[in-house]
């Protein structure tokens, strides 16, 4: 397991186990993150799953492929260049401790 911590939008901090290997939008579903919709199911189709990242480890996200970054440009709510997808992130375990702010609306 890997602890990555989600902020909800009203400032709550969720310490959240994620699976490694698994998608960190999974962990966040799982325990019930205020905002994390996920409504494609984790296709980076949707962009229900948007967050920004606050605090990551040196080099552990690798750069979004074509698909994230079109889908958080073209379909996020004020998208910015912390910007993420988290049903496209692997946990791994050098991600303990990665912080992802839950985006608002759309
Ligand atoms: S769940 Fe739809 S884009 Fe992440």
């Amino acid at each position: 397991m890997v602890q990555v911590v989600f902020i909800e939008q009203d400032g709550t901090r969720r310490e959240v186990d994620a699976v490694e290997g698994e998608p960190l939008m999974y962990a966040a579903r799982g325990a019930g993150v205020e905002g994390i919709i996920a409504e494609c199911g984790g296709s980076a189709m949707c962009a229900t799953c948007h967050c920004y990242v606050v605090d990551a480890p040196d080099g552990v996200l690798p750069p979004p492929e074509p698909q994230e970054a079109d889908t958080i440009e073209f379909m996020a709510h004020e998208p910015q260049d912390n910007s993420r997808l988290p049903c496209q992130i692997k946990a791994t375990a050098a991600m303990e401790g990665l912080v992802l702010q839950v985006a608002t609306g759309r």
